[in-house]
């Protein structure tokens, strides 16, 4: 069984449009996004597109959960806007333009999605989640302790936990028994080369797997200068992040 596993889109059309192409090839049987459809990149609209037809081609093997951001866009206030704008500025003021370039419909179906969700394949239980089982924003990323990862997955049933969040692949082999990895993120990540990444799941018949982190170019300059045109304050603090 072989399954893709997305993360982190952010509304970042030539990364997903790149890491798509990559998946056609590994011709999965499954597809399985770990949320953060929008906010912050620049077309969240072809963004929502491409899943809702992902949603269509895959029908039950398609598996989406809600991330933070997804939340702050679909649950956004004049408060939370405005506190976000003090917090970390350009995303304040990206969300605030977000809202208002987002399709309803797109906004409503993030606002709905489950927070996780449990998935069972040849006996393997796996858990779907954004941050960690306890927690929408929590960080799971390279080189914490191990007992502090199994700490934040105590509480959940699964022998393979899946998240995203923090835009950085990383493993975890816990003495519990328990695997937790990180997709790590299509439109904006944070890792060294700033390139898409993405996990390839085999899962074999008796529940066994084996995990690969896809790395994927895309062209990060083109869509730096796509952040810069949205032009709201502060837009080149969140430009440069795609910049290696
Ligand atoms: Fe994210």
């Amino acid at each position: 069984m072989k399954i893709a596993v997305i993360s982190d889109l952010h509304a970042n059309k030539d990364a997903l449009d790149r890491v798509l192409e990559d998946i056609n090839k590994y011709d999965p049987d499954k597809i399985f996004c770990l949320g953060d459809l929008i906010l912050a990149g620049y077309d969240p609209n072809y963004v929502c597109q491409k899943i809702f037809e992902l949603k269509d081609n895959f029908k039950d093997n398609f598996e989406i959960i809600q991330g933070n951001t997804d939340k702050m866009v679909a649950c956004a206030t004049i408060e939370s806007i405005e506190k976000a704008k003090e917090m970390f500025p350009c995303m304040g003021y990206s969300l605030e333009q977000d809202i208002k370039i987002t399709d309803k419909k797109y906004i409503e179906f993030v606002k709905n999605l489950p927070e996780n969700k449990y998935v069972e394949i040849n006996n393997l239980k796996i858990q779907l989640v954004h941050g960690s089982p306890r927690n929408q924003s929590e960080n799971i990323y390279p080189e914490l302790m191990c007992e502090t990862v199994e700490k934040m997955v105590e509480n959940s049933e699964a022998e393979l936990i899946l998240c995203g969040h923090t835009h950085k692949p990383c493993g975890y082999s816990l003495n519990s028994g328990k695997t937790v990895i990180n997709a790590g993120s299509v439109g904006r990540s944070m890792t060294e080369d700033k390139n898409a990444v993405y996990l390839q799941l085999n899962i074999d018949e008796n529940g066994s797997f084996d995990v690969e982190h896809r790395i994927i170019k895309y062209d990060n300059k083109m869509v730096f200068e796509k952040i810069l045109e949205r032009n709201f304050k502060h837009c080149e603090d969140l430009a440069k992040m795609y910049l290696a």
